[in-house]
């Protein structure tokens, strides 16, 4: 198997974790052995547990001698809660390292010139793996990641006039949301959905609850009913958005989902807090009704053409009847950040 086969491999491995390794990144790694054939397959475990590659390198066992490893993020070459990774690939005889992106973090970072000095041949692909770019964002910059998701009309409707939003989307829509919640830290909501809508924030399978269930986190000064869905389940509240980014960075969430509504979503965009976004599409007109972002309470209304707001497209899938469009910050505004 090639590295960049090897790469894919990885990076589902890491897709798998998502949301369970905070504030640590999902990480995955691949070891293959001498002759190129897959001899193990590791993603990071929760925190304090074994980093991607000391799994990996545990179900390859001595056929990692005279390997390779591949790997999603440069791999670490400091000890933290586990000893670095970088010591343990070198014990166990791997003598090429191929790894995704470097470490960003400067304590973690300088694995993959511990381990040329040391002999191994290493090499820096320069690809961000997706499970990968929401951590290496929040990293760089010291505040958890945000993707707004919403789901509207044709015309830009997210809600018709009488509040109602169930459903604009189909069934399988919907459930990719729920799987794309499984593998979140948290997710937010502004207190008039919370109200309006009652919603359970949940992650939800058809055979009931994902294993992993992300934070569910209410924006706003009133009051969610001690009865209400949330209140029954548990969440939590913060009087701005400000307040909950600390708070939440502070306990170790890096990738979080905006769900709304319109107000809520409009101040995130003109806070310039909007890293990716995900506009679930239906067939469908309302003519009339909420649309997607209250501009005008938050500000966010772009009366001229030089002030449209644009992103870059990432991918485009189609969910039965329904698209959906993920997008994310233009380049050019990702490196005047020093991206
Ligand atoms: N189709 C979709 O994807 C979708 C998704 C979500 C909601 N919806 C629909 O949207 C409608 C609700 O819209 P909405 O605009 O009322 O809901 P919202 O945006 O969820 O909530 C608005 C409230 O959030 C709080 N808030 C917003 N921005 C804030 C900021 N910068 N700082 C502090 N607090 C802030 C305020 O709470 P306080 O007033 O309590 O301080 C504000 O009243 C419902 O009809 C719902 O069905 C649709």
């Amino acid at each position: 198997m090639e590295p960049t086969e090897a790469l894919d491999v990885a990076a589902l491995a890491a897709e798998q974790v998502r949301g369970t390794t905070s504030p640590n990144p999902p990480v995955g790694a691949v070891i293959l052995d001498a002759a190129g054939q897959l001899v193990g397959t590791g993603a990071t475990r929760p925190p304090g547990g074994a980093h991607a590659e000391i799994v990996a390198l545990a179900e390859a066992g001595g056929r990692a001698r005279g390997g390779t490893a591949v790997v999603t993020l440069e791999p670490c070459n400091h000890t933290g809660r586990t000893g670095p990774c970088t010591r343990a690939l070198l014990e166990a005889g791997i003598v090429r390292v191929v790894y995704a992106v470097p470490d960003p973090f400067p304590q973690a970072a300088g694995g993959g010139r511990w381990l040329s000095d040391r002999g191994v041949d290493t090499l820096c692909l320069g690809i961000e793996v997706p499970a990968l770019r929401p951590w290496l964002r929040a990293t760089r910059l010291g505040r958890p990641h945000v993707t707004w998701k919403f789901a509207a009309t044709m015309d830009g409707y997210s809600a018709a006039g009488d509040g109602g939003s169930r459903w604009i989307t189909g069934p399988r829509a919907r459930a990719a949301v729920h799987l794309d919640r499984s593998r979140r830290d948290a997710i937010m909501i502004g207190s008039g959905t919370a109200l309006q809508d009652d919603p359970a924030l949940t992650a939800r399978a058809e055979d009931g609850l994902y294993a992993h269930q992300p934070r569910r986190v209410v924006i706003g000064g009133r009051t969610i009913p001690a009865d209400s869905q949330l209140g029954r389940l548990g969440f939590e509240q913060y009087a701005g958005i400000d307040q909950a980014l600390a708070a939440l960075w502070d306990s170790g969430a890096r990738d979080v989902l905006v769900e709304g509504g319109p107000t809520l979503a409009a101040a995130f965009l003109d806070a310039g807090l909007v890293d990716a976004v995900q506009a679930y599409l239906a067939p469908a007109l309302l003519g009339t009704g909420r649309p997607v972002l209250d501009g005008d309470t938050a500000g966010t209304g772009v009366t001229t053409m030089a002030d449209i707001r644009r992103f870059d497209t990432r991918d485009v899938q189609r969910l039965g009847p329904d698209v959906l469009i993920e997008m994310v910050r233009p380049t050019n505004e990702q490196q005047d950040e020093g991206m």
